[in-house]
């Protein structure tokens, strides 16, 4: 079996971990953390209502993914600091990129030393997850729990791939840092340019106030999906922000020819492209520096030409997380919408986002909004 069948045999049987009735199911985890993150909130607002969003939300997601990954309250920040390890580390991207092209030798001696670096790492979440598969806790909707009965599936049926606790530990390990990197810079992007387009702000919030009194106060999948112009919203952030600057493709036939060119390339040629250059296009894009959410209304985003929008990938290989961060994403900010208006501050500037971050999104000098209190919410 070549890696591709690997993955696509992973793929098969690990899709179902974030479909509708996983995460319906999942929503109680998720107000755990959203809780938690606006009493974390308000206690800042007592001295200051200027927040640094970026630290602020790193630890609300943190706390998400061990609430709905694994089905714990970790106090203990030990796997914080060792995800913001694994996330920070300072790589320029483009002399991995070309590296892994034209000297590929460099990489594979260099593999081991970078795999002893990430194994410090992988061992003590590896000792956390087993805690949790062997340990007491149970709640039966986290991903964890999912993966626990995949494993007893594939036990009895020899025709699937099997999931021992390894397959379990790197699984979670992929889901945990995309997690925890992803909602934590999204969800601050968000509530930062909330505070720099103020119209857009108030639309979304009438929005939620509508969604909120037609639902109860009862933050769920179904009042999630009427936030259409959020959607809207979160689709031109995730263009003008894209957190996965370059998408790649390898060729596993023999020869490829590009459609309507000459260009012919080989079997096991890397292809990369370049997703913030297809975002910034204006031949794609008419104004692309304007921040533009209309662009993404149901008539104007039918006429966005295919494959050129690519927040999540696309084709088989594309997000398998892109449900779950997007409910995820849209309930906290509904919850926050609802409570707080954002408001520039002094320390909001221009984002200058670190280049030489390989995995991680950073914005130089963190992100920052000053949050207030809205009157009008009456709920705790
Ligand atoms: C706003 C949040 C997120 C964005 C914008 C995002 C974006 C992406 C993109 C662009 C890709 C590459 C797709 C391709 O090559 O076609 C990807 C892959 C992936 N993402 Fe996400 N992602 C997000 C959140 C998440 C979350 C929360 C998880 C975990 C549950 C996750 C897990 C993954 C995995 C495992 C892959 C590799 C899929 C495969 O090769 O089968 N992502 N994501």
């Amino acid at each position: 079996m070549d890696g591709n069948e690997d993955w696509r045999g992973m793929r098969q049987i690990n899709s179902p971990a974030f479909t509708k009735a996983k995460l319906e199911k999942m929503t109680p985890l998720i107000h755990l953390a959203i809780d938690r993150v606006i009493r974390r909130i308000d206690s800042k607002l007592i001295y200051s209502n200027v927040l640094e969003l970026r630290g602020l939300f790193s630890k609300y997601s943190f706390e998400l993914v061990n609430n709905t990954l694994f089905g714990v309250e970790l106090e203990d920040e030990q796997l914080k600091i060792i995800f913001d390890e694994i996330l920070n580390l300072p790589t320029k991207p483009s002399i991995w990129h070309t590296l892994a092209i034209t000297c590929p030798q460099i990489i594979s001696v260099a593999t081991p030393v970078i795999l002893q670096y990430y194994l410090r790492f992988t061992n003590i979440f590896d000792k956390f997850v087993l805690s949790c598969i062997y340990g007491e806790q149970n709640n039966g909707n986290t991903v964890l729990d999912f993966m626990k009965e995949l494993k007893n599936e594939t036990d009895n049926d020899s025709r699937k791939t099997k999931i021992d606790d390894n397959v379990i530990c790197q699984q979670l390990l992929t889901y945990s840092l995309a997690t925890y990197e992803t909602v934590a810079y999204n969800t601050s992007l968000i509530l930062y340019t909330f505070s720099l387009h103020q119209d857009i702000q108030e639309k979304c919030y009438e929005e939620v106030t509508e969604i909120d009194k037609k639902y109860k106060g009862i933050v769920s999948w179904d009042s999630i999906s009427e936030m259409k112009y959020f959607d809207m919203v979160f689709d031109e952030i995730l263009r003008m922000n894209a957190g996965n600057h370059v998408i790649e493709r390898k060729c596993t036939v023999l020869k490829y020819r590009f459609p309507g060119t000459n260009l012919v390339i080989d079997k096991n040629v890397f292809v990369f492209f370049s997703t913030h250059g297809l975002n910034y296009d204006p031949k794609y894009f008419s104004n692309p520096e304007a921040f533009n959410p209309d662009r993404f209304s149901p008539e104007n985003k039918a006429n966005i030409t295919p494959c050129v929008y690519l927040p999540f990938g696309e084709g088989p290989r594309n997000c398998i997380g892109k449900r779950y961060a997007k409910f995820t994403i849209m309930t906290t900010i509904f919850c926050l919408l609802r409570k707080y208006r954002m408001l520039p501050c002094e320390k909001t500037e221009k984002l200058q986002i670190d280049p030489s971050m390989l995995l991680a999104s950073r914005a130089l000098g963190g992100i920052f909004a000053a949050l207030e209190p809205r009157n009008t919410y009456i709920r705790s």
